[in-house]
């Protein structure tokens, strides 16, 4: 291959936008493509318009090299599931790999080889818009979350013409923008990063991740796209990692904004160096590129390296063999959307659904006798929200709205009433008047508030976390009305919202649950499935409260509820949160017995099994998240107050007892020490099972009685979980 052939297969071009895709396959760009300056295209779909264009570059393009397609089928293709956030709060990473794996199925039949998914970073900070597109706070969970979808989008077997190459992103640190703002500094240490933000990349590069996308942001100073340390230094040198990886969208040139590059040829030296293979549409590595590696011939073998890690990924996934072999318009039209598809994501919907608050078991409905329904709010009828931010090929015209899940699961006797009041954005104090008159006609409000579908995701970051003013007027006139008012709460994002935890008889986090939406939250509303859904990320009583975590370090003075104590709280709010991780609430009610430990004493290699009975002490069938904690209450370094470290949504019949056992190794609490040197201290680990962070039942202790080191981020060790 000549110089310039090589640096077109680094080129990745917008063949269109996002929501216009293949918009510009111009005649000109098929040029490009004819001339091998293209090595593959992004925001492009189609088996047939795909097949076309894959034919120009194997039968006229330079050596025959096929093109690589990609698109971010983040939630869904056409068959939309619930927002990443929502997918996190099944807290059953085989729901995970499900959707990926039909959303796989769905957009390779399609003509996609390549998706921009998973997303993984870990995110603190509900300001942060993009807290909406991954698994939450948690390393732990979000490690799981991390290697199921990369096992779902990716399958068995790369080649395969049903699977897709995963692009795990935005790596490393993306997550800890400063201030929640969406671009901003992750300004963090070496064991943060490594022990909170890198964890879910190892998991996915683990599951074999085939592709990797760096972050916009930097670190400590450093922009990701530009950081050898951290992309050539700890993906592949120190992971083994050796697949393809992606800058994000122009964010190469974006190296000067940064201030760390004079020109463009600079910013592609320094991205190339720094371990990127492909550059997503800055074009510098098509252009300005070859002026670099003239002044400085060492850059060639870099070069090199990238085209031999993009060629090798086409290879994988079976191109070379037959370029075409995602390109069946027959099997496309019969793919998109398939009723077992959709009843997937209708099962999966109802299992993310957070029931946050249930005063006196208002929840679920009676589905008999008289009773009038008011359901109020435009989001009830907003279908586009439902799809979220990323909707790929979804189609607003394909969700059943709440609204409409309602009407139709209404039981006999109950009549249904539907009242606007106001969008997200403006409220008319006739509107909210009407659906004042309503509540008060009705016995019982379904209150549908909170964000639309644009106020998260990608640079869409909010100062202020509370509901928008349109949907707090809204709630004011409605709770006024003085009926019980069921909430269900529309969001990408954790809300601070104590004014409607006070008001509302029951709150119901729906998130935004892609195409089945309506059916899912009336399964869930009239009982038909009893909620089991748990938050990935605590829930503030303010804005102020950015970033919560429960995993905090406990200070030297510690929060302490008595204000008369100078303690690590702020002076105006309790020292909780108003929803903590790990919390949901069922129609069925749970007894814990006493845990129980394998060994008191283990060596630093040796695994050890914590048990616990949960027994269903309702007459209702139901799940449970059986979820377990550690803490190393005395080591080098200060530890969280708490950490994840195993957890399991189990069905449990009514009456019925399952013992759930988790069977970890000390390396699982190890201390990150530098260099990717973990260490295992000795001395005792406190293990607590409970039904969320804030509701511990019980704990077990065990003494580690060496110490060792390892190479694995603790987080993304996964503990093997039975049920019996
Ligand atoms: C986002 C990525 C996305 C890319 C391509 C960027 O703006 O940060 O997550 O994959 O666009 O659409």
């Amino acid at each position: 291959m000549t110089t310039d052939e090589k640096l077109g297969q680094l080129v990745q071009a917008a063949g269109g936008r996002s929501k216009n895709l293949n918009s510009r396959l111009t005649p000109e760009e098929l040029d490009r493509v004819r001339r091998g300056a293209v090595g593959s295209y992004l925001h492009v779909a189609g088996a047939e318009p795909l097949a076309a264009l894959q034919e120009v570059a194997v039968n006229e393009g330079p050596h025959g090299i096929p093109l690589l397609f990609a698109m971010d089928v983040v939630h869904g293709y056409r068959t939309i599931f619930p927002v990443p956030i929502a997918m996190a709060s099944t807290w059953d990473p085989d729901d995970w790999q499900r959707a990926a794996a039909i959303s796989a199925d769905e957009a390779t039949s399609a003509g996609l080889h390549w998706t921009f998914a998973p997303m993984v970073d870990i995110a603190r900070d509900g300001r942060w818009g993009r807290v909406v597109e991954g698994a939450g706070s948690d390393p732990y969970l979000g490690s799981l979350m991390a290697s199921a979808q990369v096992r779902g989008f990716q399958g068995e077997d790369l080649a395969s013409n049903k699977t897709m190459l995963a692009a795990t992103k935005h790596f490393g640190a993306y997550g800890a923008a400063t201030g929640g703002r969406d671009y901003g500094a992750a300004d963090i240490s070496d064991r943060t990063l490594n022990e909170v933000y890198l964890p879910p990349f190892y998991a996915a590069a683990e599951a074999g991740s085939g592709s990797f996308m760096t972050a916009f942001n930097d670190v400590a100073g450093a922009p990701t796209t530009g950081n050898e340390a951290l992309v050539d230094g700890v993906l592949r040198d120190r992971w083994g990692f050796d697949g393809m990886i992606v800058s994000d969208w122009n964010a190469i040139a974006e190296l000067m904004n940064h201030g760390v590059a004079a020109t463009r040829a600079e910013a592609g030296a320094l991205a190339l160096k720094a371990g990127i293979d492909m550059d997503m549409t800055s074009g510098i590595f098509g252009a300005e590129l070859a002026d670099a590696i003239a002044a400085d011939p060492s850059l060639m073998a870099d070069l090199d390296n990238a085209v031999g890690r993009i060629l090798t990924t086409k290879e994988r996934l079976g191109l070379f063999d037959d370029a075409l072999a995602y390109n069946d318009a027959s099997r496309e039209a019969e793919t998109l959307m398939s009723p077992e598809f959709r009843q997937a994501s209708r099962d999966i919907a109802a299992r993310t659904v957070v029931l946050l608050k249930n005063e006196n078991a208002v929840l679920p409905l009676p589905v008999d006798g008289e009773q009038n329904i008011a359901v109020i709010g435009a989001l009830a009828d907003d279908q586009l929200t439902q799809l979220g931010s990323w909707r790929a090929q979804g189609h607003a015209d394909d969700v059943v709205s709440i609204l409409d899940g309602i009407y139709d699961a209404a039981p006999e006797g109950a009549t249904v009433s539907y009242e606007p009041g106001a969008d997200t954005k403006t409220a008319n104090a006739e509107d909210i008047a009407a659906a004042a008159d309503l509540a008060a006609a009705s016995d019982i409000v379904l209150l549908v508030i909170g964000e639309d579908f644009d106020l998260s995701g990608e640079a869409r970051s909010r100062s202020d976390i509370s509901l928008p003013a349109s949907q707090k007027q809204l709630a004011d006139a409605v709770f006024a009305a003085g009926k019980p008012v069921i909430v269900l709460l529309v969001t990408g994002r954790p809300l601070a919202i104590p004014e409607i935890d006070e008001q509302a008889e029951a709150v119901l986090n729906t998130w935004m649950l892609g195409v089945e939406a309506g059916p899912a939250v009336a399964d869930i509303v009239f009982g038909q499935k009893s909620p089991a859904g748990r938050l990935p990320i605590d829930f503030p009583r303010a804005t102020g409260q950015s970033p919560i975590t429960y995993s905090e370090l406990p200070s030297g003075r510690p929060a302490d509820a008595d204000l008369s104590k100078d303690s690590n709280r702020y002076i105006d709010r309790p020292i909780t949160p108003l929803y903590p991780f790990g919390h949901g609430l069922s129609y069925a009610s749970f007894d814990y017995g006493t845990p129980t430990v394998s060994a008191a004493n283990v060596a630093p290699d040796e695994a050890f099994t914590i048990s616990v009975p949960v027994t269903n002490t309702s007459d209702r069938d139901a799940e449970e998240v059986v979820q377990l904690y550690m803490r190393d209450p005395v080591a080098s370094v200060s530890r969280p107050k708490l950490e994840l470290r195993g957890f399991e949504r189990v069905f449990i019949p009514a009456g019925a007892t399952s013992t759930v056992s988790f069977t970890l190794t000390p390396a699982q609490a190890a201390i990150y020490a530098g260099d990717g040197d973990w260490q295992i201290e000795p001395g005792d680990l406190i293990f607590s099972i409970g039904a969320s962070s804030a509701d511990l039942k019980g704990s077990v202790s065990v003494n580690v009685t060496g110490s060792a080191s390892t190479r694995i981020p603790a987080a993304a060790i996964p503990t093997k979980v039975q049920v019996q």
